[in-house]
């Protein structure tokens, strides 16, 4: 009965870091943090995936599959749209390590020509990109302050990370990297959309001006 416990733990500590960026993001001269929405999967999956294909891709990265086809009893709870975000940033590293482990697995391939091998090189400096943009992005939520002032940097840089690797591959269309590139892209646009729930956070007000 670990299950139970863990989620409990995660219960608990949720509401203590909206309380410790309450507490941060008063003080000083901090921005002031507008309230994170919370709404259900399905709710901001509709609110930003575009296409029927986008929708998939957003609820099948955000119920966990244990929740999935639950029937009556899967629960349509609220949580925060920086957990969603968090969660398809983690989806989208996953993604990214499955790419550069199957892009290992090739090299030692005798079957594959040198230059598409130096584009396959090429290809993950992109991916090395992505990766440290998208690994800001989790961390990013975890500060109100840093949170969407940066959210958006991030989720372009990890995007340009993405294109950086397609563009090295579009002389080899058949290489399994470039279909593996388009659907990591995929998952990186979903983090970036979702990222829009996200609201920006604003400078402070102007000091009332003493009489
Ligand atoms: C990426 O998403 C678009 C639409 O959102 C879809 O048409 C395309 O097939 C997807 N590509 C992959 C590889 O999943």
């Amino acid at each position: 009965m670990v299950k139970p416990i863990g989620s409990l733990a995660i219960a608990a500590v949720v509401p203590l870091l909206a309380a410790l960026c309450l507490v941060s993001c008063t003080g000083g001269d901090a921005r002031w943090c507008a309230p994170v929405p919370s709404m259900t999967v399905e709710q901001a999956c509709d609110a930003v995936c575009g296409t029927a294909h986008m929708l998939k891709l957003c609820l099948r990265t955000l119920q966990p599959r244990a929740r999935r086809g639950g029937g009556e009893h899967r629960r349509r709870r609220d949580d925060a749209v920086t957990r969603y975000v968090g969660a398809a940033a983690r989806g989208a590293l996953d993604a990214y390590a499955a790419t550069a482990a199957a892009k290992r697995g090739m090299q030692y391939s005798a079957a594959l020509p040198a230059e598409e091998r130096t584009a396959h090189e090429r290809c993950m400096a992109g991916y090395d990109l992505a990766v440290r943009f998208m690994g800001r992005v989790a961390g990013d939520l975890a500060s109100c302050e840093t949170a969407a002032a940066r959210l958006r940097d991030d989720c372009d840089g990890s995007l340009a990370g993405m294109d950086a690797c397609r563009r090295k591959l579009f002389g080899y269309p058949a290489s399994p990297l470039y279909g593996r590139n388009l659907a990591d892209r995929n998952k990186t646009m979903l983090v970036g959309l979702l990222s829009n729930l996200v609201p920006m956070p604003t400078p402070p007000p102007p000091p009332t001006p003493s009489p």
